[in-house]
């Protein structure tokens, strides 16, 4: 770890020469502004966010940065990456350059983290990794990492999916699927296309493509029209998260087919991962979302406490992750048996206008 004392009283130095030469010191090299009189007993630290692709995204931003607020003693330098790894790299250099006592990064894809967080290691700036993954050579280049368990998300919609399935008499071979994958290389995307794809291989389930729709609603809508040209035989969509549900929904009607569990009178049933936004969780009571896993997205608090922990001269866990629900409307299936464990299948009541984003938990 870097000498805080010496940073303070440095950035002390620094603030009263700015003083002195004008008030022009308040803007950082990265173009944020630190208040640096106001700041200067205040934890600064860096969070390069992935981007904005999803309303999970925006439910995580909104949760780290009331997290690490003025008010609870933090001075966050927020950087949107723009879902690019080279604007994440520049991001965490320049909080390098700041000086910045912690770095959070929420990493666009797992690959090509070595060399920049060395950089941080070498400046002794501790590293937190916040929702996907880093696959770097050596674990200790990042302090921790919290996050949701993607394969275990998948793992609970492909549960479901066969359950459904076997209650329904439905037969294998008759389930076609098609999988519109998150961004290609993020740890959410690798863990539910491997859930999906080890449990077609299991089941012996047709799974006819897969296409990358990044998470957007607007990408998820192009691929799903595509794929009804291209098979005529779909009645299963995998949705990597609830915007791209949206967006295959927004196709599959305007191609005048219908959303439902139904998929014996000819219904394409829609599954789906997050359960953050309001919307999906009003689709799943309507059955138009059959059933989606949760992935929490409210790490702000967790971040915060991590933080403390090290602050307090702590080691916290390498690695945490978060509880999460699991939704459907169809209540037959009550609970899922997945690796030895059973989870509840929570029914949503949702009315509209009721907010169903997780509770904060620890
Ligand atoms: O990595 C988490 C995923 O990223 C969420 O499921 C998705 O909505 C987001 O864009």
């Amino acid at each position: 770890m870097k000498n805080r004392g010496f940073n303070k009283i440095k950035s002390i130095l620094v603030c009263m020469l700015c003083m002195l030469m004008w008030s022009g010191c308040n803007a950082s090299p990265g173009g944020e502004h630190i208040n640096t009189t106001a700041d200067e007993r205040k934890i600064v630290v860096g969070f390069s966010q992935v981007g904005a692709e999803s309303d999970w995204r925006n439910a995580n931003t909104e949760s780290m940065k009331n997290a690490l607020s003025s008010a609870n003693g933090y001075a966050l330098i927020y950087e949107d990456g723009q879902q690019k790894q080279a604007n994440q790299i520049r991001a965490i250099r320049t909080f390098i350059q700041q000086e910045v006592d912690y770095i959070v990064l929420a990493p666009v894809t797992e690959n090509g983290w070595d060399t920049v967080l060395q950089e941080a290691k070498d400046a002794g700036i501790p590293v937190i990794i916040v929702d996907r993954m880093v696959n770097v050579s050596d674990d200790a280049l990042f302090t921790c990492r919290v996050g949701s368990d993607f394969e275990l998300e998948a793992k609970k919609v492909a549960e479901w999916l066969n359950c459904y399935m076997e209650l329904q008499g439905i037969s294998p071979k008759e389930v076609h699927i098609v999988n519109i994958q998150g961004t290609l290389g993020a740890t959410s995307q690798i863990g539910r296309t491997k859930g999906l794809e080890d449990a077609a291989k299991a089941y012996d389930w047709d799974l006819l493509a897969e296409v990358p729709g990044d998470y957007t609603q607007a990408k998820s809508r192009e691929v799903m029209e595509g794929l009804l040209k291209q098979f005529a035989n779909i009645n299963v969509v995998y949705c990597e998260n609830d915007n791209e549900a949206f967006g295959a929904i927004e196709a599959i009607e305007a191609a005048g087919k219908t959303v439902g569990s139904d998929i014996k009178n000819g219904e394409i049933m829609v599954v789906s991962f997050d359960g953050v936004n309001e919307k999906a969780v009003q689709y799943v009571t309507e059955g138009k979302i059959t059933c989606i896993a949760e992935c929490n997205p409210l790490h702000g608090p967790r971040v915060q406490a991590l933080i403390e922990a090290l602050e307090a001269g702590e080691t916290p866990e390498k690695f945490s992750y978060v509880d999460e629900q699991f939704f459907s409307a169809y209540r037959d299936i009550s609970e899922l048996k997945v690796d030895g464990t059973v989870y509840p299948v929570t029914f949503p009541q949702t009315e509209e206008g009721t907010e169903c984003i997780p509770e904060e938990t620890e």
